[in-house]
């Protein structure tokens, strides 16, 4: 849980009297990786933490912000250029982006923090995105719907941050859900709600440890890879390139850029099985699609490393139904989908051997899925 009591006093003690506190989430995602770019199918789910903004207007055209857990303040011009360190770009990203579709921002003054894991993949920039693009249309009387404001965090990371990443973060952000998993259809924007309870199962998060920076990373390689391959088979992303076009494809294609399709489409696959799978609950199946993306992610998409292959590895030595590295990858987080009874015996063992093999402690995060983007009560 974040501390709100204390972001609102260090709000108190650095600007006086007290704001306005909003809040949104990290998230996890059940399956389809890397697919919401290539115009997809992704299952992701809020958490239960996030990042929360304690925030109120200054009458002002300059934003003077905290970042409580890294200590840094910053303060830029409401409007006009300007350049921060990278952790400040963000908020500075999201005001540009609201600006520009139409909401009029004027100055405030902001401090934030959360409890997302920096750098487990489980999108705390995304939580940052959404928590001041919902607070600053409140705020400031914008009427901009939630997916304009997750397209809004997107731009920001494109633009400011340089990250060329999908929608599905800010999607999750924004559109969570307590107690419910959603699908969204990539290329309409289309999302339906799954109610999740599996009856004696739990998502289980272990945290490698090994920071996941998506900035500056092979991010973006994979991204560009994907595009080149749609443009060989004259369609707009790998979603409406079928596995025949690709093998006709195959001998014209970067043997790299064969497998990164490969990957993709091959997600696209577990992606509809797992929803099948769900209908009838059947979650050996959801399981078993977990395990072979992780595969193809570090097969053929190459974005996994040794520590979560051997998490991976792990939970399957333990008989954990599913297990599979989550999100932009390069360390963060294995998901994994295991039955309760085995939930203490999995966790003792893999804190031992995890140490053992790396040096290095693991941490493990139950999964509560939570709500999407809000105002928080007084
Ligand atoms: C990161 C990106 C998302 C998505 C995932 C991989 O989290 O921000 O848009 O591409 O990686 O599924």
């Amino acid at each position: 849980m974040i501390d709100t009591k204390h972001l609102q006093n260090v709000f108190s003690s650095r600007f006086g009297g007290n704001g306005i506190a909003f809040s949104a989430p990290g998230r996890i995602n059940l399956i389809g990786e890397h697919t919401d770019y290539n115009g997809g199918f992704v299952f992701p789910g809020a958490v239960a933490q996030g990042i929360t903004a304690v925030i109120r207007p200054n009458g002002t055209n300059t934003v003077n912000a905290y970042a409580s857990d890294l200590q840094l303040a910053f303060s830029f011009p409401v409007e006009g250029e300007w350049q921060g360190p990278v952790a400040s770009m963000y908020l500075y990203g999201v005001v540009r982006e609201l600006q520009t579709a139409g909401v009029q921002v004027a100055g405030f003054d902001t401090v934030y923090g959360g409890d997302v894991p920096l750098g487990a993949g489980m999108s705390s920039s995304a939580a940052l995105e959404c928590c001041f693009a919902f607070a600053l249309n409140d705020l400031f009387h914008g009427h901009l719907d939630r997916m304009t404001m997750a397209r809004i965090g997107q731009a920001t990371e494109h633009k400011y941050v340089g990250v060329k990443c999908g929608i599905m973060d800010q999607f999750a952000s924004m559109h969570g859900r307590k107690g419910s998993l959603v699908r969204l259809d990539c290329r309409s924007g289309e999302y339906q709600y799954f109610p999740w309870n599996p009856d004696g199962y739990s998502l289980l998060l272990v945290n490698s440890c090994v920071k996941h920076e998506l900035v500056g990373s092979p991010y973006n390689d994979r991204r560009a890879s994907c595009e080149r391959v749609a443009a060989a088979a004259g369609v707009a992303t790998l979603r409406d390139c079928s596995w025949q076009q690709l093998e006709a494809l195959r001998p014209t294609l970067s043997d790299e850029d064969y497998r990164r399709a490969r990957y993709v489409l091959g997600e696209a696959d577990r992606v509809k099985a797992v929803g099948d799978a769900l209908e009838h609950n059947n979650y050996p199946e959801v399981g078993r699609q977990m395990y072979l993306t992780h595969n193809g992610l570090s097969h053929d998409y190459e974005v996994s490393c040794p520590e979560l292959d051997f998490l991976v590895d792990e939970a399957r030595r333990l008989g954990v139904t599913g297990a599979r590295l989550m999100g932009g990858g390069f360390g963060g987080c294995t998901i994994n989908l295991i039955t309760n009874n085995i939930v203490p015996l999995f966790i003792q063992e893999v804190s031992r051997t995890y140490s053992d093999r790396f040096g290095v402690a693991c941490n493990f995060i139950p999964v509560v899925i939570g709500d999407g983007a809000r105002r928080l009560a007084l």
